[in-house]
């Protein structure tokens, strides 16, 4: 603070007029009135730092005119004159926002003392306005520049997510088209060299591949878009035994038994039927391909699918399906990476995005999905559902 400007508010107009003098002396701009009403309209037009304010004045008293400065501006300082005897109007200015009070007759080297404390007091205010501003400007700098860097690196992951895609997408279209052209290739050499057999071959490899852009655009639908599930009042046990019918013919070709163990307690629950089909069905083709892939040959292939109903109706009631094989198992790289964009093992027979659907349709009716595999032992797939699902 470079000048400080006093305003002196006392009825006593030689000793406000001395008091001025002396400060003047000591480079300090003051002013002088000789009321309340004065002091408060010169407060307005031309504002101190520091008021020095007698307590007893005949019009308004000095903690009124205390009160009218700090709700106008609490960063002036005010110093109260007080006489003897004023003690507890003095404790009271000091409640009012006073920064100091001083005994009257005055003694010029308190006066000075307290306004050196008040000129301190200010400095302080304004360093810790500045600060306060600079703190402000700062959290405002960091929060744009935080912004901007979550911005970039969403559109960053954006990119590598399509990148993703489109590279495994062209990779599996690529197996496909091998596919498609040797079956072709068959078909063509079958015609010429008119083999019939080898006509019929290669018409085979050409529909299965059909078969596969089939299944991959339907599986890309089912994984890109968003869908409301539909829970209606089914039989969990009966969604399993269709299930299990549809993949019979499957665990068949492959010597593969394909069973059930169904809770005779669960009768009825409120669930989306085509999601859990879907799901139960991705568990079963993913069991029923992890014992054709297991090369321990002597073993005899199970696949089981298992319901149960745990808790109760008090704490809530939930449904355990489980999908339980004992073919190949999984090794520790294989289960980190089980729920990635097209990742398979299956050599291009497979598209990768069963397990992302599974969860997906699992997560999209609040459900969980969980496994536990071992290598060589086989691998349980464990799916809960709330019995009644709630509709948010
Ligand atoms: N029961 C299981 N036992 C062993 N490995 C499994 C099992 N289920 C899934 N996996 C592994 O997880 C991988 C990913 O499974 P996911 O169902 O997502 O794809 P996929 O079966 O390879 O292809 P598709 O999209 O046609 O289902 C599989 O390739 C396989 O390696
Ligand atoms: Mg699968």
């Amino acid at each position: 603070m470079s000048e400080m400007k006093v305003l002196i508010v006392d009825d006593e107009v030689e000793f406000a007029a001395a008091l001025a003098e002396r400060l003047e002396l000591r480079d300090i701009v003051a002013e002088t009135v000789n009321n309340g009403k004065d002091a408060m309209s010169t407060i307005l037009v031309r504002p101190p730092d520091v008021v020095i304010l007698d307590l007893k004045m005949p019009d308004l008293s000095g903690l009124e005119v205390l009160h009218g400065i700090k709700a106008h501006d609490p960063s002036i300082e005010v110093i109260m004159l007080t006489g003897h005897g004023d003690m507890d109007s003095a404790i009271e200015s000091l409640k009012l926002g006073a920064s100091d009070f001083i005994n009257k007759p005055v003694r010029f080297e308190a006066l000075l003392l307290a306004l050196e404390r008040a000129k301190q007091k200010i400095a302080m205010g304004c360093q810790l306005k500045d600060y306060t501003k600079n703190l402000e400007q700062k959290i405002e700098e960091r929060t744009l520049e935080l912004r901007q860097t979550q911005e970039e690196l969403m559109a960053s992951e954006r990119l590598a997510t399509i990148g993703e895609t489109v590279a495994g997408l062209a990779h599996y279209i690529k197996n496909i088209l091998t596919g498609l052209r040797g079956g072709m290739y068959m078909v063509d050499v079958g015609l010429t060299k008119e083999k019939p057999r080898m006509q019929q071959d290669g018409w085979g490899m050409v529909r299965r591949n059909i078969e596969k852009v089939s299944c991959l655009v339907l599986d890309l639908l089912k994984y890109s878009k968003e869908r409301m599930p539909e829970p209606t009042v089914c039989s969990p046990n009966r969604i399993v035994l269709e299930g299990v019918e549809l993949m019979r013919e499957k665990a068949g070709q492959h010597g593969v038994k394909l069973c059930t163990d169904l809770d005779p307690n669960l009768e009825e629950a409120f669930l989306d039927q085509d999601g859990i089909n879907d799901v139960l069905l991705n568990l079963i083709s993913n069991a029923i391909d992890a014992c054709l892939y297991d090369t321990n040959t002597a073993k005899e292939w199970e696949v089981k699918v298992k319901t149960r109903l745990k808790g109760d109706a008090g704490s809530g009631e939930v449904i355990l399906f489980q999908v339980i094989d004992n073919g190949a198992g999984m090794t520790d790289e294989v289960k980190a990476k089980l729920f990635s964009r097209f990742f398979s093992t299956k050599a291009g027979c497979g598209t990768g995005l069963g397990l992302l659907i599974t969860q997906k349709i699992v997560q999209e009716q609040g459900g969980e999905v969980s496994f536990e595999s071992e290598v060589g032992q086989g691998t349980t797939f464990s799916v809960r559902f709330n019995r009644y699902m709630h509709m948010s």
